[in-house]
């Protein structure tokens, strides 16, 4: 028996990737493994959308490749194995294999070429690729990753992201459907739905809204999330399937970079600020309490200390849940290296210090409110810590709760009964059954 062993860095997508890896070597009989030291084959899916992600990456290399007997093959794969392409080879000797986000159907003729000593890269962005006919090993049973759309063909300046997954391309809505029927068959009940700017998904007959309404009706989803979508993609119509689709879970990751519609404009993000604004409003009509969280870059390339004021204000004024921070990272072969006054790293680190503190001071005071309230939760598994359960709301907010492992995967009443600032303890209430619609 063969071992595969996969580590996996950065985003949803690159986890759902695992995936679909997992499931065309599993169709060459690899089974996975936890453990590197008895692994015949290591990959790393890397990450590139800023350099940190990358030079961690580098640095684990360098501890992976001691994992490597004679015959292993080392491959990375992913967004960073696409950017770099054959320089990894050259670069970190040990490695065996590159393969971009496109190139995985052909792992296992690769893996074979290793073994006979050949080192090769595959870097080729195939438009029409789905990986429709591998399935994917998934090791969570009570809720699944699916990719609706791969590539991106937006072009926001700063980002890395369409050069390396290639072009903007949808699954059939049927496919989709017929994937999470399955899922709902084997006792699944929760679906996040994957893409670049996954509201912008269209099949060629049908939208966003179609599919919203397509897998809420698959029999047995009681939750359906997406991310990450793009604030001018939510026309009237996918309003309004969220609206009418009782699974649609109350909570929205909703990217809006900066907070000045100057920066916004120089990202070439396809909104300004009052335009982001007004997205959200039309978001907290149409789903009544809304949990609401976002990406921010600070230091753009040119972002004065006015600029930087806006995307503060921006966040009180949205009062978002809860905020991913960035600091700008230069990225090889995109637009804004091109653009003058690079914020200087000090800068940086000072302004994302003040903003994270005002997320944090803003989505404590939220929670706090929160505290006496009831929820149905979903209870995912054991907490990271300690003897409880970890559940979730369906507004995303994690929940730790006293029970018996029985529960795990089992819907639940509980009252949240008070808060870190960021989690919540909670007291059950009462099981939920299985999958009526929910309340
Ligand atoms: N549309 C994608 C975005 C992928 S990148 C999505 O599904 O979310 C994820 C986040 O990384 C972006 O929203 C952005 O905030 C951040 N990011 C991208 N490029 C960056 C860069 N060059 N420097 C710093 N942060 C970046
Ligand atoms: Fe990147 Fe903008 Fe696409 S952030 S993934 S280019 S929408």
């Amino acid at each position: 028996m063969r071992r595969i062993y996969i580590e996996t860095y950065g985003c949803q997508m690159n986890v759902s990737d695992s995936e679909l890896m997992l499931g065309v070597l599993g169709r060459e009989g690899y089974v996975r493994t936890d453990d590197p030291v008895e692994a015949d084959v290591l990959l790393v899916n890397t990450c590139a959308v800023r350099d940190h992600a990358e030079q961690r990456v580098l640095g684990r290399m360098g501890e992976l490749k001691r994992y490597k007997r004679p015959g292993d093959v080392l491959g990375v794969v992913g967004c960073m194995a696409q950017r770099l392409g054959p320089k990894l080879l050259e670069r970190v000797p040990q490695v065996d294999l590159v393969i971009g986000p496109d190139g995985y159907r052909g792992l296992p003729e690769l893996i074979a070429r290793a073994r006979e000593g050949e080192r090769a890269a595959d870097v080729a962005f195939q438009g029409w690729e789905h990986y429709e006919d591998v399935p994917p090993v998934r090791d969570n049973p009570i809720s699944a990753f699916v990719t609706v759309q791969r590539g991106c063909d937006y072009r926001c300046t700063f980002c890395v992201v369409p050069m390396t997954r290639g072009p903007e391309r949808s699954r059939k809505l049927a496919d989709v459907a017929g994937e999470v029927g399955r899922l709902a068959e084997t006792g699944t009940t929760e679906v996040t739905l994957l893409g670049q700017t996954v509201n912008s998904y269209h099949d060629g007959e049908h939208d966003f809204a179609d599919l919203l309404r397509a897998v809420g009706a698959v029999d047995g989803i009681r939750r359906l999330r997406f991310t990450s979508p793009y604030p001018t993609d939510f026309t009237p119509r996918v309003l309004d399937a969220m609206a009418t689709t009782p699974a649609v879970c109350e909570y929205v990751h909703l990217p809006v970079q900066s907070g000045s519609s100057r920066t916004l404009r120089r990202m070439l993000r396809r909104y300004d600020r009052e335009r982001y604004v007004d997205v959200v409003a039309a978001l907290r009509a149409a789903v009544p309490g809304v949990a609401l969280s976002t990406d921010i870059i600070v230091g753009f390339p040119g972002e004065t200390e006015a600029d930087f004021q806006e995307t503060l204000s921006l966040v009180e004024q949205v009062a978002f849940d809860d905020a991913y921070t960035f600091k700008y990272s230069v990225r090889e072969g995109t637009p804004a290296v091109r653009i003058k006054d690079h914020v200087p790293e000090e800068l940086k680190t000072a302004r994302i210090g003040r903003l994270i503190e005002l997320v944090r001071r803003i989505a404590r005071r939220k929670n706090i409110g929160l505290v006496g309230t009831t929820h149905e939760v979903l209870v995912e598994g054991p907490a990271k810590r300690g003897a409880l359960l970890q559940a979730r709301t369906r507004t995303n907010k994690i929940a730790l709760l006293e029970g018996p492992a029985a529960w795990i995967g089992t819907y639940r009443r509980v009252r949240l009964t008070g808060t870190t600032g960021s989690t919540f303890t909670a007291w059950p209430i009462e099981e939920l059954a299985a999958c009526p619609s929910p309340t």
